[in-house]
């Protein structure tokens, strides 16, 4: 027996017709029109939308960060995604300073055993010497086409100009892709301590740390060395005219060069969010900074020319009031075990977050919570405001992600063979975006209080049932390792 879809309005990047989609085990094994509904469960779709689960492929589950790790695991994390329609999503395994890449992704696997959707590693090399280089083809073996870089965050994950082209030169010799981070840390460095000097230690003063000057120099930098060697290039969280620019000119002169914005970064400003009256700033606090209106229409018309290809969430949770409850002896006791341990044992406790940098923006954990709220607000001001049609929406967050990253057409379409990750979209639901009623694990959102029309009321993912309205029923290892190709699309 097998799952038929009837009669939705099947969308997918290229198409947009009334039609029924039957999933035998964990795959579409027919679309058509009037498939027989005889020895099948018939889910009646008529009036929703039916479209592939989404894909996120910038998140942080259980990023270290200073002196705290954020929220959301696997578990967590996990399940937000589903409910907010995301079906599989990359997360950045890091290569802990002085350790292997090896190292890093064992890290993350122990990480994924929580696993309640699909999922897939990026490799993050932060410290390049010959062992390392030496360990990069054997990332392909694991599944892992993705090398991410930082030109930021000065002292920790900073590569130098000669590592950066390097990776650039291997990669591309093995078919990768380089994803980076694109800020100027140096001049970043510099700013920094001069404003806490001067006694501007509030959140509003993290965006002049790290003006859209240096994001646009970083860009164009990496651009620029991409191009001169054909090096496929993904630049990550971009947020400002300077640095669309310097993709978009790259892009004119053929490069194979790529980027992402993500979803805060259409709607959150530096005036009116980071500059909150308070502390209020705190949750608003990543890097790079959100940034003006002016900036927010550039990035509209940057996904609808095809400059950018994607729209992820960088996700990375903390709570804005946290540190609360005595966990660092107990702690010490065992092992200076996970906050993670403690948190079952006493859910009243929470480990250290935003309130970290209470007089001093430079300790604050950079981050903010997003990835159940992508696609509804990207829906809401993208759709429903007139800006995407439903197949620009489908190409920007299942279709183009699934192609550029090597998942293709396993995952990010809907096709006979795909895997059966479906959503039933219902565009007239009503929903009022809201820290009390998410899933993520974190005391506020960025969006709270906004009303939006449309959402998934059925989440499949191969062929299972994760959401039935606010029903949860995903199962702790019940997702599985996306293992990626080489050699992917340049969009
Ligand atoms: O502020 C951010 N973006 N935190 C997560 C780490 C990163 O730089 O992507
Ligand atoms: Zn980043
Ligand atoms: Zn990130």
């Amino acid at each position: 027996m097998g799952t038929l879809f009837k009669q939705g309005t099947i969308v997918t990047a290229g198409d947009q017709f009334v039609g029924d989609i039957l999933v035998e085990g964990e795959i579409i094994t027919l679309i058509g029109k009037d498939i027989s509904p005889e020895g099948h469960e018939v889910i009646d779709c008529a009036g929703k939308y039916v479209m592939p689960g989404g894909i996120d492929v910038h998140t942080h589950l259980e990023l270290p960060f200073g002196a705290t790790v954020s929220n959301d695991d696997f578990e967590t994390g996990h399940k937000a995604a589903a409910f907010g329609g995301t079906t599989s999503h990359i997360d950045f395994a890091i290569q802990p300073i002085g350790g292997t890449l090896a190292d890093g992704l064992a890290n993350w696997q122990k990480r994924a055993r929580l696993a309640q959707i699909d999922y897939g590693f990026h490799m993050t090399i932060t410290d390049l010497n010959e062992d390392v280089m030496a360990e990069i083809p054997g990332m392909l073996d694991e599944g892992i086409t993705t090398l991410k870089v930082f030109t930021a965050y000065k002292g920790v994950y900073q590569l130098d100009d000669g590592s950066l082209f390097r990776i650039m030169n291997v990669a591309k010799d093995l078919g990768m892709l380089v994803m980076v981070h694109a800020e100027n840390g140096d001049v970043e460095a510099y700013l920094k301590p001069r404003l806490i000097a001067e006694g501007k230690t509030d959140p509003v003063y993290h965006a002049a740390s790290r003006p859209p000057e240096i994001e646009g120099e970083a860009t164009n930098r990496m651009v620029t060395m991409a191009g001169m060697i054909d090096c496929p290039l993904y630049v990550v969280h971009m947020t400002c005219e300077q640095s669309i620019e310097a993709l978009r000119r790259g892009r004119k002169l053929g490069y194979p060069v790529m980027g992402e914005t993500c979803v805060q970064y259409f709607f959150l400003t530096v005036d009116e969010h980071l500059g909150a009256p308070g502390f209020e700033g705190a949750k608003y606090v990543a890097s790079p900074p959100i940034r003006s209106k002016h900036d927010h229409g550039i990035l509209w018309q940057a996904v609808q020319d095809g400059t950018l290809q994607h729209i992820s969430t960088d996700h990375c949770s903390f709570w804005y009031e946290g540190g609360i409850g005595p966990c660092e002896d107990w702690r010490a006791e065992h092992g200076n075990a996970d906050w993670a341990d403690f948190e079952r044992l006493d859910p009243s406790y929470r480990r250290p977050g935003k309130e970290l940098g209470l007089g001093d923006f430079s300790k604050m954990p950079n981050g903010m919570p997003g990835i159940e709220d992508r696609m509804l607000m990207i829906w809401e001001f993208g759709v429903n405001g007139g800006r995407l049609s439903p197949s620009k929406f489908v190409e920007l967050m299942c279709t183009n992600p699934a192609k550029m990253f090597g998942m293709y057409p396993k995952k990010g379409t809907l096709a006979v063979g795909s895997d059966a990750d479906i959503l039933v979209w219902d565009p007239t639901v009503e929903h009022v975006i809201s820290a009390d009623t998410h899933h993520m694990k974190v005391d506020y959102n960025c969006y709270e209080g906004t009303r939006i029309t449309g959402k998934p009321i059925l989440v499949y993912q191969r062929g299972n049932k994760l959401v039935d309205g606010d029903e949860w029923l995903g199962k702790i290892g019940g997702g599985q390792y996306i293992r990626r190709k080489p050699n992917a699309e340049i969009l």
